[in-house]
């Protein structure tokens, strides 16, 4: 079924666990999460960048195809349909076209700003009992033409935020999007160690993939509760379809259906986000 983010987080950060995020670009994608957390028997957060929604239709569009899909697959485990680092506008829109949870991602505003659309968004999906994420700091790298700094998240900005009433908080603690460099010299967990402490809210790390399982697994006992994965899937389903297609199968038969070249990236991301909760270890659903 279709949940709010509020209890399963909540849950997730009292339990000393962590649950996924995965982002989503179409049906297939949205097959393959969706499948991968039935099968693993785990609730699951499904979202949508601004620049995904627009590419699939619009949040209307996005948030019924999730809807739709987790009934034809008779999914049973809790999803929530979020939208992932929405600008005001985004949020508002992703909050009236019925999302379970919106991001209001105000890094790039003064953090004076950030607070009161925060609270603003805040009063919108509370309302609706939507659940909120809002951001500290930023994450290093670009995702879908969001670009930050990787500005480090500071303590009292961060008691600032989670008094502001949101559900959970994405905090900057050296994290990147997309690939990490070379250099990279990993989280500062004792930035993330003393937000963790002074903040009781769930916590979340953006840039999932390509962070160290010891990392994570470290990041987790410290609060954090969501983990943010989308370049890795980006990346399995890439390299599936490549293989498929320099084996030269896509001129076998009628291997060039879009069915069946489309199958096995498909398959890669079902794999990469069984391959991540598995490792990330989400408590099962009862
Ligand atoms: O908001 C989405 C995530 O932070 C994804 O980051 O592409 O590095 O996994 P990633
Ligand atoms: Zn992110």
């Amino acid at each position: 079924p279709l949940v709010h983010g509020t209890e399963i987080f909540q849950a997730a950060r009292k339990g000393h666990y962590c649950v996924g995020a995965f982002n989503t670009n179409n049906l297939e994608w949205t097959r393959a999460i969706l499948g991968a957390a039935q099968e693993k028997n785990v609730p699951v957060l499904i979202q949508t960048s601004m620049g995904a929604a627009k590419y699939m239709g619009g949040y209307e569009l996005c948030q019924k195809l999730i809807e739709a899909t987790v009934k034809s697959m008779d999914i049973t485990v809790p999803v929530i349909i979020h939208l992932d680092h929405g600008d005001y506008e985004a949020a508002k829109e992703a909050i009236a076209a019925g999302y379970n949870s919106v991001m209001f991602d105000g890094h790039d505003l003064p953090f004076a700003e950030n607070v009161e659309k925060t609270k603003e968004i805040v009063k919108l999906a509370h309302a609706k009992g939507i659940s909120v994420e809002a951001e500290v700091g930023s994450i290093g790298g670009e995702e879908d033409g969001v670009v930050g700094e990787g500005e480090l998240a500071s303590v009292e900005e961060a008691k600032e935020l989670a008094a502001t009433g949101i559900d959970f908080l994405a905090a900057g603690i050296g994290n990147i999007h997309g690939q990490y460099p070379a250099n990279w010299t990993g989280l500062h967990f004792d930035r993330l160690k003393e937000i963790g402490e002074a903040v009781d809210l769930p916590l979340v790390l953006h840039g999932g993939s390509g962070i160290p399982q010891d990392q994570v697994e470290k990041a987790i006992s410290m609060g954090i509760s969501k983990l943010n994965i989308n370049t890795e899937c980006q990346l399995s389903f890439a390299k599936a379809t490549r293989e498929y297609i320099e084996a030269g199968k896509d001129q076998e038969g009628k291997g060039y259906d879009p069915r069946k070249l489309l199958a096995p990236g498909t398959k890669a991301i079902a794999d990469t986000v069984k391959e991540i909760i598995g490792w990330m270890g989400t408590k099962e659903v009862k």
